[in-house]
């Protein structure tokens, strides 16, 4: 057995369900491993993937939006293996326009970005002249090429404060996402900046449609139900910047989706913990953690991520598809977009 093969097995050990359905994929995660020596493959893995599969990326290849990115740019590797949705595969074409970039399903989604045309960041643009236009990671090269920044989930309000600064102008657009848009307004307030998203002056609407299910009334019944009070050292309700905004307010805490996972290093006398997000990112923190008890009560998978399987990733390493490709020049200038946001942050 390989030691990284032994590696993961160690690691899943703490989670039976886990361990189990390792040693009956074993000889597929085996030959995976083999193939990503013989190629020379880099795997990139989103914190949403099933625990199998978010194992086959070592500790630096796995993460949020925004590590992802800086690993796809920084690699020397020849060959990137994207295991999360097409957007952020499309990402690291754009950063890596040489290397040959591959999705294990060339289908998965976002209910984000679907709905979304450079058409429509170009129509806020002809209503708000002025306004620099930062778009959320979670968008097509289209319309990053329209953008003057890039942000993702971990930096938002950085990028915007900085959009609003550097074009002195109290008005930004934020594109696509309306939750997260109504989210980081609350949190410019106070800096008079009056943020421009699908829905605050129009009838569009970008929804995650994984975090947009998740109610106050569920937090609160949570923390009734587990025992989760309000600014404990031992417990604690951590949310994604995608939910909704009461959502927002009652947690304890809320960030990118590794933020949240920082939260959980950072506090090493938490012994329970809800996550308000999708539900295989706290499956993947509980072997990380087995000290900590991750609240099982929601059932909300993203059903874009899920499409990447462990068999999906054999074949695709086997036969070097679903290999994603970026028009040259929307990538070039999707590039400068995002370019400007990693020199931010
Ligand atoms: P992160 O950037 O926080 O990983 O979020 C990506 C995403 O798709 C959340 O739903
Ligand atoms: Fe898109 Fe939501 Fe899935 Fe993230 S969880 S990829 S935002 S649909």
């Amino acid at each position: 057995m390989s030691a990284q093969l032994e590696q993961i097995e160690q690691t899943l050990q703490s989670q039976p369900d886990q361990h189990l359905e390792f040693l009956a994929k074993k000889d597929i995660i085996a030959r995976i491993l083999e193939l990503r020596e013989e190629k020379n493959v880099l795997i990139l893995g989103h914190n949403y993937m099933e625990p199998l599969v978010y194992q086959l990326s070592g500790e630096k290849e796995r993460g949020d939006s925004l590590a992802l990115s800086r690993y796809a740019a920084q690699s020397d590797k020849p060959i990137i293996l994207f295991d999360g949705v097409m957007f952020m595969a499309e990402t690291a074409k754009i950063l890596s326009p040489d290397k040959k970039v591959l999705i294990a399903d060339a289908t998965a989604g976002c209910s984000l970005a679907e709905p979304f045309k450079a058409k429509d960041v170009l129509e806020y643009r002809r209503r708000f002249p002025h306004a620099p236009v930062v778009t959320y990671v979670n968008s097509y090269a289209d319309i990053k090429a329209e953008s003057d920044y890039c942000c993702t989930s971990a930096n938002g309000l950085d990028v915007v404060l900085h959009a609003s600064k550097t074009f002195n102008s109290n008005q930004v657009i934020f594109f696509p996402d309306s939750l997260m848009g109504a989210n980081l307004q609350h949190d410019v307030e106070k800096q008079g900046i009056d943020l421009i998203y699908p829905g605050k002056y129009d009838e569009n609407f970008g929804r995650c449609e994984v975090h947009e299910q998740f109610k106050v009334e569920h937090l609160r019944d949570i923390r009734l139900q587990y025992d989760i009070p309000k600014h404990s050292e031992e417990a604690a309700i951590l949310v994604h910047w995608e939910c909704r905004p009461e959502v927002i307010a009652e947690a304890d805490y809320y960030g990118s989706t590794s933020q949240m996972a920082k939260y959980i290093a950072d506090h090493p006398h938490l012994k329970r913990v809800f996550l308000a997000t999708e539900c295989e990112m706290a499956a993947n923190l509980a072997s990380e953690y087995p000290h900590v008890e991750f609240v099982r009560s929601c059932n909300l998978f993203c059903q874009h991520m899920r499409k990447i399987t462990l068999e999906k990733i054999l074949y695709s390493l086997e036969h070097e598809v679903y290999e994603v490709n970026v028009d040259e020049e929307i990538a070039e200038r999707a590039r400068k977009a995002i370019d400007r946001m990693l020199e931010i942050w």
